[in-house]
């Protein structure tokens, strides 16, 4: 379908930006916080830890007024568990929640909406350390923390997101720190933290309808559009199969509480089966998303395993691609696709993978949807005068939000678009020298010069995009 007229972007769409607690703010043992698990984590030679970052815990209020000339309607940020709670649960430390208090309110005097991510992947060390999301007791520790969120933050915060891309620290525990290396039967202990935390989800969906019946709150994991590598029936057997297991398992059970049929046969297959009480799933099905957000990079594309077989594209490497994470080659292998192109950092760009992306979503939980993340991580130059001219940047969210108001066009009721990130951060595991924000943070991996902020071209792209409601890309 190609439409001549193409329907505008809604009146009070959330044009807005995303970061997540540590990747942005420092701070990281400041005013009671007690460590993460990613203050635990291990780095590669060369790439910078999570101590500074962007220093936005000291420099908000400058960030802010940034985010407010930039236009955004809403700010996507992740309150750090253990600064509210530095053991995860017990004490909670008056200073962490003070913060927050300040960051929002500073949020909300310049007319932005905050949407805050309860759990973007800082799970408290402490609660680690006694199993973490192995752990059933996490699930009541969670809800505590949730509540505590939405008793002091929930006259101001309307949004609420619960865990971020509970898929890729599943798929990808051992390297985002969900599992410490090594664990033993490591992909049936992931099904069952995956379990706890689905259970975490649905108590916190519960509580947050109870406490705040203005609030809306939803997942949101991180949705792919798989594509198969071929007509061949195998291979689109493949890609069903993946679909099922990297994307609708978790929405699956957020928004109706079950299981997916070949989600669950892969696990019991594999011996990966996570233990489940009735009582557990009655909870999941009680606890309901009031919307669904979804952060998108690119597509994948997959085939079956057939040794012999030629095909269209080239089997590839799954270690850095998100997009391909996880499971095992009995179920499918990653291929390239030969009609896309590639960032630095080997992500294929596929815009019209995240209309169709959008509206798989709608058509099968036909709720609306917000984009909570969407980005051109990249190498940028700071140029003299202290410019970046990002036009690749540009380019890569034009062609996005263009898929975007195509898919609105037709029928997906999608209310905000939050691309990463609003300011330079570092990245989960590739350092600061992939950056993704409008506004250049003036550091490297190991030298922290003045962490200075310098808009970049994109900066005053988007503020255009924004002013005009999407109309002027
Ligand atoms: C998402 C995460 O996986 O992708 C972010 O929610 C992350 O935390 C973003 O930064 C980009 O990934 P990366 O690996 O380039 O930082």
């Amino acid at each position: 379908m190609k439409q001549a007229v193409v329907k505008p972007f809604p009146d009070h769409f959330l044009w807005g930006a995303s970061t997540s607690a540590y990747q942005v703010e420092g701070a990281w043992n400041e005013e009671g916080k007690g460590p993460s698990v990613i203050d635990k984590a291990s780095f590669h030679d060369g790439i910078t830890d999570f101590t500074v970052t962007s220093d936005h815990y000291h420099r908000f209020q400058q960030d802010i007024k940034l985010f407010a000339e930039l236009g955004l309607k809403t700010y996507r940020f992740s309150i750090a568990w253990s600064r509210l709670y530095p053991q995860g649960d017990g004490r909670l430390n008056e200073q962490g929640l003070a913060f927050y208090d300040r960051l929002i309110d500073e949020i909300c005097r310049h007319g932005i909406e905050p949407l805050v991510t309860l759990y973007h992947f800082d799970l408290p060390w402490a609660l680690q350390e006694k199993g973490g999301w192995s752990n059933l007791a996490t699930v009541t520790v969670f809800e505590r923390y949730a509540r505590t969120c939405f008793e002091r933050f929930g006259d101001r915060v309307k949004y609420w997101l619960t865990i971020n891309e509970q898929n890729i620290m599943i798929l990808k525990g051992e390297i985002i720190g969900t599992l410490p290396p090594g664990t033993p039967n490591a992909q049936q202990m992931l099904y069952q933290q995956n379990h706890h935390m689905m259970l975490a989800q649905a108590k916190a969906m519960i509580l947050c309808h109870q406490l705040l019946p203005e609030a809306k709150i939803g997942p949101a994991p991180n949705i792919s559009c798989v594509y198969a590598a071929s007509a061949r029936p195998e291979d689109v057997l493949a890609a069903n199969n993946f679909s099922a297991i990297r994307n609708w398992l978790y929405l699956d059970l957020a928004v109706h509480g079950r299981y997916n049929a070949v989600a669950w046969r892969f696990m019991e297959e594999k011996g990966y089966l996570p233990a489940v009480t009735e009582q557990e799933m009655a909870i999941l099905r009680a606890g309901k998303p009031d919307f669904i957000a979804f952060n998108y990079y690119a597509s994948a594309t997959v085939g079956a395993d057939l040794p012999g077989e030629a095909r269209e594209g080239e089997e590839v490497q799954q270690v850095e691609d998100q997009q391909l994470a996880g499971i095992d080659r009995t179920v499918y292998v990653g291929t390239n696709n030969p009609h896309l192109g590639r960032n630095q950092f080997g992500w294929y760009i596929d815009p019209v993978g995240f209309r169709i992306t959008a509206r798989e979503i709608y058509e099968r939980y036909n709720l609306p949807l917000i984009v909570t993340e969407n980005g051109l991580g990249a190498f940028d130059t700071l140029e003299a005068g202290n410019k970046v001219y990002d036009d690749y940047r540009i380019d890569y969210l034009r062609q996005h939000i263009e898929q975007l108001q195509l898919a609105i066009d037709d029928g997906v009721a999608l209310f905000g678009y939050c691309p990463w990130s609003a300011l330079d951060l570092v990245s989960t595991h590739q350092g600061i020298g992939k950056r993704y924000g409008f506004i250049y943070v003036n550091r490297d991996e190991h030298d922290l010069k003045d962490l200075a902020r310098y808009r970049k071209k994109s900066f005053f792209w988007y503020q255009r995009v924004i002013a005009s409601n999407g109309a002027n890309l």
